[in-house]
């Protein structure tokens, strides 16, 4: 059920029975201010001055053409042209109640499910060898919502942990992981400071320093002994990280890495095929690509370095490889990257050269769903008091034990496995969602105490929510009270109509969200939905209603509401307790 195209196809008939060309398109959406209306149309007024017609009076035209469907007046209670030419619109109640009856057996709630594209999403993707850091977890959280939102919607989606396990730092890896305690390989906890350990050999120790060069020459080449401690390497690496990955609650699997190495072979190949066709041109025993449309401060087009002097290769050469393998091996039809906003540029100028070079069509978007740095209250980067990074796995720790401190404050009568539990729900949905509600293409801030609340647009003010309504529908159970969807439902109240309006907008947000890929748009939305019950139980009787079929009606729209949260909360990744 998606309202809003229901009512833009509706204005799209009547305009095009006016006579207007088809191509010119018009849109409805949820009214901002409820006193006018349900929807409203404010497209007429470009298309009247495009048109050279007065736009008051085209919109009037509009209102009396949409009248004479059938469909519309049993969807639409009233018009109104209001201003220079917008159309609002307040929907039928009875037409309200009809489809949200119709919900009731329905588990996508009247989600439609879309017609399937392949989209890739790039997401997570931290670099080998270093622990994982705060700044992987927004590229994690927020690619991970992307994928269970378009999953939902009924497209095939390929999650692709672009990895960093290439390069020449492991040279000095597989140096000095030759001389750590083989016993402690695999418990390699502390990867940081063997990362560290290593460096500092390397810039102190020059007999360390040329047997590191040595294994990046032997590694590139194959060489079987080599290939084997960097492998040793990785896997240790991205068991640590998928560990992460599984108290987040996040998809991804082992399963879904293809690193940077894994184009290794095709990058030899796509530097001669870009030479060949003069696309890129040879420079002092360099390779660069010129972009027209980069130019440095003096004007001049900018070269884009895809092959050093010693032959060795970068990372924006194996972004150019991967978007070509993701389109003609893959065949992708949407390829999104959630990847930091500093590299935006960087992944501008590696699809400048694809497309130069036609490896991915135009038809198939190659997409930066970028977003900001994450901040501590003061508005710095946020980092240990010592200035080191703060360690992902810490940080859920720390996550998970606020929340049972918050639970044996509030409910001292859960314990044990439940309060455990709980205590996981509440604490990761709470660090997920504080990610998730901001625009991702701003810096966020990132703040325990807020993100903690039960006010405000927070994790634990919707899980709250979602559990006092399981309370309310446990406690009509056991009155033995009854209530299912279908005929007969009424609701008359303003509180109860804005709660249905509310449900039936959850297709509508998810297009939105699986569009431009901003799950804080599903956030906003389930806040106000949480807001809107809220309003509903303050004022209105529910269980105590001494009209049985106002009783049922206000219990049917308490279950959908539930439902609707922790549908939407599912899309974000985040859990619905049973109880708070
Ligand atoms: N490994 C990179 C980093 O940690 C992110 C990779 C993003 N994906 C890509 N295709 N470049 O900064």
């Amino acid at each position: 059920m998606n309202i809003a195209e229901i009512l833009s196809s509706y204005a799209q008939c009547a305009l095009q029975d006016l006579g207007v060309s088809s191509t010119i398109t018009v849109s409805a959406k949820p009214s901002l201010r409820e006193a006018l209306g349900d929807y409203q149309i404010d497209a007429i007024i470009p298309i009247a001055k495009q048109l050279r017609l007065p736009p008051r009076q085209l919109a009037e035209h509009v209102v009396e053409q949409m009248q004479t469907s059938e469909a519309v007046s049993q969807m639409v209670d009233e018009f109104s042209v209001a201003g220079a030419g917008f159309i609002n619109i307040r929907l039928r109640t009875a037409w309200l109640a009809n489809a949200v009856s119709a919900l009731a057996n329905d588990p996508r709630l009247g989600v439609a499910i879309q017609p399937a594209t392949h989209i890739v999403i790039d997401y997570s993707s931290p670099n080998v060898a270093k622990e994982m850091h705060v700044g992987h977890l927004r590229s994690t959280i927020i690619g991970d919502a992307s994928v269970r939102t378009l999953t939902f919607l009924g497209h095939k989606v390929t999650r692709v942990n672009h990895i960093g396990d290439w390069g020449t730092q492991f040279g000095m890896l597989i140096a000095h992981l030759e001389e750590v305690d083989r016993k402690d390989l695999l418990s390699l906890s502390d990867l940081e400071g063997f990362y560290r350990d290593a460096k500092k050999r390397y810039d102190q120790d020059p007999i360390f320093s040329r047997q590191a060069r040595n294994y990046v020459v032997k590694l590139q080449q194959g060489d079987d002994y080599c290939r084997k401690m960097w492998r040793q390497l990785v896997d240790i690496s991205m068991q640590q990280n998928q560990q992460n990955y599984d108290r987040l609650g996040v998809s991804l699997t082992p399963a879904d890495i293809r690193g940077e190495s894994a184009y290794n072979a095709m990058l030899p190949v796509i530097v001669d095929d870009l030479l060949e066709r003069h696309i890129a041109q040879e420079e002092q025993g360099a390779v660069v690509v010129y972009l027209d449309d980069y130019k440095n401060k003096q004007g001049e087009a900018m070269g884009v370095l895809i092959r050093k002097q010693d032959g060795g290769y970068l990372y924006t050469t194996t972004d150019i490889a991967c978007a070509k393998y993701r389109y003609q091996t893959l065949h992708a039809d949407r390829i999104l990257y959630y990847v930091d906003a500093r590299q935006h540029q960087h992944l501008m100028m590696a699809w400048a050269i694809v497309r130069k070079a036609g490896y991915v069509p135009e038809r198939v978007s190659l997409e930066h769903h970028k977003f900001g740095m994450m901040l501590d209250k003061q508005g710095q980067p946020f980092k240990t008091r010592e200035g080191g990074t703060i360690k992902l796995s810490e940080l859920l720790t720390e996550a998970v034990s606020r929340a049972t401190r918050l639970i044996e404050q509030k409910s001292p009568q859960i314990t044990g496995p439940e309060l455990t539990e709980l205590a996981t729900i509440i604490g990761i949905g709470a660090v997920k969602y504080a990610d998730l509600s901001k625009n991702r293409t701003t810096d966020y801030i990132f703040d325990w105490d807020s993100m903690l609340s039960f006010e405000g647009n927070t994790a634990p003010y919707i899980q709250y929510a979602g559990a006092r309504i399981r309370s309310l529908l446990d406690k009509a159970h056991q009155q033995g009270l009854e209530w299912q969807g279908g005929e007969g439902l009424c609701f008359t109240t303003g509180e109860e109509r804005a709660l249905v309006i509310a449900i039936l907008q959850l297709e509508e947000r998810l297009t939105l969200v699986a569009r431009d890929g901003m799950p804080n748009i599903m956030c906003q939305y389930l806040y106000d939905l949480a807001s809107l019950f809220s309003r509903f139980y303050a004022h209105l009787p529910i269980l105590v209603h001494s009209d049985v079929d106002q009783r049922k009606s206000r219990l049917y729209l308490a279950d959908i509401t539930g439902r609707v949260l922790a549908l939407g909360l599912s899309t974000l990744g985040i859990g619905l307790p049973e109880r708070m």
